[in-house]
């Protein structure tokens, strides 16, 4: 018997109605079937709605209709089952970077002592041992990422969004931290659904690449990335990768027109 799916998205419709009465389409009919410890990246125009689709996956909005199953049982307006990295770091500056990342934990009811326990057991993996009781301010945009990302995988779910983690740091520290979350990826086994604006990213990273249509967003088109593992910026410039990249170029433009 073949192996049921991690993560269902089925017929997924959400519409917004905007103050002036307007109903406002953002995800129309969109399909994502993704298997467990999968590395899958979104790619799409800006506004097709998927950090929208990340809001309903981890139940902090509702579908129009359709329906979103987590090992096939639905989990629509359900919060806590996945672990989900927004777009933005939102790293309280009055807070440590111990007491930031044991945030999600609190919420889960979980005792303080044993919180900051299971973050300490992690700071020395997330690059982060020297720097647990500093404030935000004194860390680098590198380490704040990085901090972010304990905070959402001390929520030990199978599943992780990441909405554009690494969408504002420099090309250097981005290929670092993209060779590190590979290493935790391959340590941890997660399923990772991944939001990036980058080709050459959602191409190194990922297992398949799900390329939306502009708005309403739903699925163009998946492209299945066959590079081996473990993977090397250096790919980046093998015939094999330039042809992928053109392929999803291609599929991009597309959209715009
Ligand atoms: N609460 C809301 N009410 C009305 N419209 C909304 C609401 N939330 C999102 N939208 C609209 O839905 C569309 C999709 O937004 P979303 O943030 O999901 O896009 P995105 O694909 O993540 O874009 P980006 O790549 O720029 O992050 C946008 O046009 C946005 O304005
Ligand atoms: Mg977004």
């Amino acid at each position: 018997m073949s192996q049921p799916f991690k993560l269902e998205i089925t017929n997924i419709y959400k519409d917004y109605q905007l103050k002036n009465g307007t109903i406002f389409k953002t995800l129309e009919n969109l399909n994502m079937q993704i298997k467990s410890g999968e590395f899958v990246s979104l790619i799409g125009p800006s506004g097709s709605g998927k950090s929208t689709l990340f809001n309903l996956i981890s139940g902090l909005e509702l579908p129009s209709n359709g329906d979103i199953l987590l090992d096939s049982q639905s989990i629509i307006n359900k919060k806590g089952l996945v672990s989900y990295m927004p777009q933005k770091d939102h790293l309280l500056p009055w807070r440590t970077i111990l007491e930031n990342v044991i945030l999600g934990l609190e919420l889960a009811k979980v005792p303080k002592e044993e919180a900051r326990k299971r973050a300490l057991l992690f700071a020395e993996t997330f690059g982060l041992k020297e720097f647990m009781n500093e404030y935000p301010s004194a860390l680098s945009g590198g380490m704040r990422q990085r901090a972010a990302l304990l905070r959402t995988a001390l929520l030990n779910n199978d599943v992780l969004l990441l909405d554009e983690p690494f969408g504002a740091l420099d090309e250097i520290t981005r290929m670092h931290m993209q060779q590190w979350l590979l290493s935790i990826w391959e340590k941890l086994g997660n399923t990772i659904l991944f939001v990036t604006h980058s080709i050459d990213e959602a191409i190194l990273l990922s297992d398949r690449v799900y390329v939306f249509s502009a708005r309403p967003a739903t699925v163009k088109e998946i492209v299945n990335i066959p590079l081996s593992r473990p993977r090397k910026s250096t790919m980046m410039v093998s015939d094999e990768f330039i042809k992928l990249k053109k392929i999803l170029i291609e599929l991009l433009n597309d959209n715009t027109e």
